[in-house]
């Protein structure tokens, strides 16, 4: 099996191969990104991260390859491969300004994995993640099953961390779901978040709990604050989660940016429901029932991700 990640030289791209070669069951990662000029000095960020990482498998005992390059040729064959190049989040910016930059990226990175492997899975990871998710399945021209983006483990899992420490409980054994664009109008459900079976509400207040569905809300923001730029470690740990499921073929069920047409009464958009994943992608969307006001939520998060992709198509067409 064969995996590559582009955008490898920064901080997410290199955690998910990490996080991948630790789970060893991966034959080779290829760790794309660019050269990067400095007076004149020529740095490689993606082959230096490789080589550095590659450098542990004695110690940890993986024997998956890292192999750091600038050039796609060494991606060709590619059974999946993760996109996390691009611009992260600085304090006060909204992950919709990385837009118009991201966006290029995005579709010329796209373009070049395909060329090299027209069967593979994509997985987006750049942000505005939705939108991203949408520009790389138009410049792959692969069936929607097989592009995706991740933002919904991670949301949930930020979800479920926090219920975790506040309930003292295993994070183990916390089961959520969340639904909607990766972004302040995202759609944590309490109705479906459990404690080992055991519905959230009988543990926690419900001002307790609406407070946790606010953080998770602003999780990505509270993290750029803290640190000056956006996360790594949740996040790589959630994209080699997706890569470990479509691989192995676990058809796990989890939450991500699947292409919707007519799920949820939603068309012709990338946005976060929950799906099965395993081989070939996203085997199947499932329509949970949702209640009025969780209705209500989804299509304001829905609106917020469909006027994003309008700014987007409104920028490329100038
Ligand atoms: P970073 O700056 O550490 O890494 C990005 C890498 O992309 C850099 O090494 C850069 O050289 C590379 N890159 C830029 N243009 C490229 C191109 N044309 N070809 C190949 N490589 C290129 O940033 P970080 O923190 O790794 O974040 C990456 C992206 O992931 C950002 O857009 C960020 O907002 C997003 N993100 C999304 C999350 C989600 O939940 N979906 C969570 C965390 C970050
Ligand atoms: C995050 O949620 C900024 O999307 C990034 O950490």
């Amino acid at each position: 099996m064969k995996v590559t990640v582009v955008g490898a030289g920064g901080n997410v791209g290199s955690t998910v191969a990490y996080a991948l070669a630790e789970r060893d069951f991966v034959k080779e990662i290829v760790m794309v990104d660019l050269e990067r000029k400095e007076g004149d000095k020529t740095f490689y960020p993606s082959k230096g991260r490789a080589l550095d990482q590659w450098q542990t498998a004695p110690i940890t005992s993986f024997n998956t390859y890292l192999n750091g390059t600038v050039d796609y040729k060494d991606t060709k064959g590619s059974d999946v491969c993760v996109i996390t190049a691009g611009v992260p989040r600085k304090p006060g910016m909204s992950r919709d300004d990385l837009l118009s930059i991201n966006g290029k990226i995005v579709k010329s990175v796209t373009e070049e994995l395909v060329k090299q492997s027209p069967d593979t899975i994509i997985i987006i990871v750049s942000n505005p993640l939705d939108v991203m998710t949408y520009v790389a399945h138009a410049a792959s021209n692969l069936d929607p099953k097989k592009v995706m983006g991740m933002a919904g483990i991670l949301d949930t899992a930020r979800y479920r961390a926090f219920l975790a420490h506040e309930l003292d409980v295993s994070p183990k054994d916390i089961q959520a779901m969340l639904m909607g664009g990766h972004g302040d109008t995202m759609v944590p459900l309490p109705r479906y978040t459990s404690v080992s079976g055991i519905p959230v509400t009988q543990f926690i207040s419900e001002s307790k709990l609406n407070e946790i569905v606010e953080r998770t809300k602003s999780g990505g923001g509270e993290l750029v604050g803290l640190m000056g730029t956006s996360a790594w470690y949740a996040p790589g740990a959630a994209a080699a989660q997706m890569v470990e499921a479509i691989l192995l073929d676990q058809n796990r069920i989890f939450p991500c940016a699947a292409y919707c047409d007519g799920e949820f009464g939603i068309k012709d958009l990338f946005i976060g429901v929950p799906v099965k994943l395993g081989k070939g992608g996203i085997k199947e969307i499932i329509e949970i029932d949702l209640d009025d006001e969780e209705k209500k939520l989804l299509r304001a998060s829905e609106q917020a991700v469909r006027s994003t992709l309008d700014d987007f198509k409104k920028l490329m067409d100038k």
